[in-house]
């Protein structure tokens, strides 16, 4: 296993004065910033430069610019903030300019800037203003598209992109046991943003969304209060809101080998029209709630069986510790020591062809269900190779045989393509579909 570290999103070394740590009204020095030291500038106001000598130097910020997109093997956030978006534009250069302020916004807010510089009284302020006094707190923008960007619901080329829809972008099937609502579920566009401040990642999505205006507009929010993965060796593993460690397994950014072959798309994967995919990725969403009150109540050894590991260390029930491998073969005094129908022994790669995920979920709660139980569980994110062999045959096998499902209901789903990451300040998200669609993007 290669342990070097992938150097396309880890932290911006703290020598870099522009992204080092400091918040972004610090990053507003220079002449704005020492005009606003001596009062309002000319027509309005510029955000000042207040930082003080104990503003912290640690870096804290990721870079946008890279072969992947950020936030996939970036180091999971403790939140998140997701939107699905629908596009409301008839006009394909229309969407090519969003995808481009886009691209630019999102270099500027995960490097701890604000949105654009503008501010006036005449004008409602370019950034919205609420991070200005926070650091970019790893910020990770992530941009997706739904297979209702390509094609509408009777099968029609929306924008002239449909000939390079990726095939792997599939209608996800519609499993048993699926609780979901269309409110809820796909989505044109999708965001993600991570962050370790809530409200960084907030900031983010609403200045986004702001900035599509007229383009796009928000169909679906979640946010996310606390990460369910592991996505790096560095990290210890969070728990779930059943209380169990979750992303032990988890594929991990210090392991380049196992994403190459599970996470990123190949050149070879896509036949030619959709191969602008290549080094992108699919993201699978779920919202799942959990339903944690009949959870609460079913007592360790039923809640460690149907997990197949044990709840305080996380390690498999055929013993050793948490990162020591499931013996799938060990028999008690009933049958196999980790049960036919347990979570880890249904989702293990052994079980399904050796295929892994990169699973990046967060928890949630969403207030209460007007019965006294609590709207909350599993904002299920994975980012997979291909679908139709690393999600849709786990999550069929999840639905009809896990033990784990009768305490959830799944209530969303999503798929999205992730177009591969921008090369440079030159590059924007999804230019690879346009030009290979024949579309001006200059
Ligand atoms: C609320 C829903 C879910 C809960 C509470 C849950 C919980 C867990 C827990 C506790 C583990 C063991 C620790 C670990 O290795 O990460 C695990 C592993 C795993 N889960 Fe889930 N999970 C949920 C949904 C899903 C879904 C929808 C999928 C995919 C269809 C999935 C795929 C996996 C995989 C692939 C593993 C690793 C198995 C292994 O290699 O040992 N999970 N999950």
């Amino acid at each position: 296993m290669n342990t070097e570290p992938n150097p396309i999103h880890q932290p911006v070394s703290s020598s870099d004065e522009k992204t080092s740590g400091v918040s972004r009204r610090a990053v507003f020095g220079g002449v704005a910033g020492a005009a606003a030291l001596t009062g309002a500038v000319a027509g309005g106001y510029a955000w000042g430069n207040h930082q003080n000598s104990s503003e912290e130097t640690v870096s804290d910020s990721y870079e946008f610019w890279g072969e992947h997109q950020p936030g996939i093997d970036t180091p999971v956030q403790d939140r998140l903030h997701f939107v699905g978006l629908t596009v409301k534009t008839e006009k394909v250069e229309q969407l090519v300019k969003l995808f481009k302020d886009w691209s630019e916004a999102s270099a500027r807010l995960m490097s701890g800037q604000p949105v654009g510089e503008e501010t006036s009284y005449k004008a409602p302020p370019d950034d919205t203003g609420e991070a200005l006094d926070l650091s970019a707190s790893h910020l990770s923008i992530t941009f997706g598209l739904g297979r209702s960007l390509f094609v509408d619901e009777q099968g029609n080329d929306r924008f002239g992109l449909k000939d390079h829809m990726p095939e792997g972008l599939i209608d996800v099937p519609h499993m048993s046991g699926d609780m979901l609502e269309e409110a809820r579920s796909g989505g044109d566009l999708c965001i993600q943003a991570c962050a370790d401040d809530p409200q960084v990642a907030v900031h983010a999505i609403r200045n986004l969304v702001r900035i599509a205006s007229g383009r796009a507009v928000v169909k679906w929010s979640q946010l996310g209060f606390g990460r369910t993965s592991s996505t790096s060796t560095q990290q210890a593993t969070p728990r779930n809101l059943f209380g169990f460690k979750d992303g032990t397994a988890n594929l991990k950014t210090e392991e380049p080998e196992l994403l190459q072959e599970h996470v990123w798309v190949d050149t070879q994967d896509e036949k030619e029209p959709a191969q602008w995919m290549a080094s992108g990725s699919y993201c699978a969403v779920r919202r799942i709630r959990m339903m944690i009150e009949t959870w609460d109540r079913a007592p360790l050894r039923e809640q460690e069986d149907i997990v197949g590991r044990t709840k305080v260390s996380g390690a498999p029930l055929s013993g050793g510790g948490e990162f020591d491998a499931p013996q799938f073969d060990m028999q008690g005094k009933k049958g196999p020591i980790i049960p036919v129908d347990s979570h880890v022994r249904l989702m293990h790669p052994q079980m399904n062809g050796g295929v892994q995920m990169l699973r990046r979920g967060f928890n949630y709660t969403d207030g209460t269900d007007g019965l006294g139980h609590l709207d909350a569980g599993l904002f299920f994110i994975a980012y997979v190779r291909d679908p139709r062999t690393h999600f849709v045959p786990l999550l069929r096998t999840m639905m009809r045989s896990d033990a784990l499902s009768e305490y959830l209901r799944h209530t969303s789903n999503a798929l999205f393509a992730i177009p591969p990451g921008c090369k440079d300040e030159n590059d924007f998200i999804a230019s690879g579909l346009f030009k290979a669609a024949k579309i001006a993007i200059d």
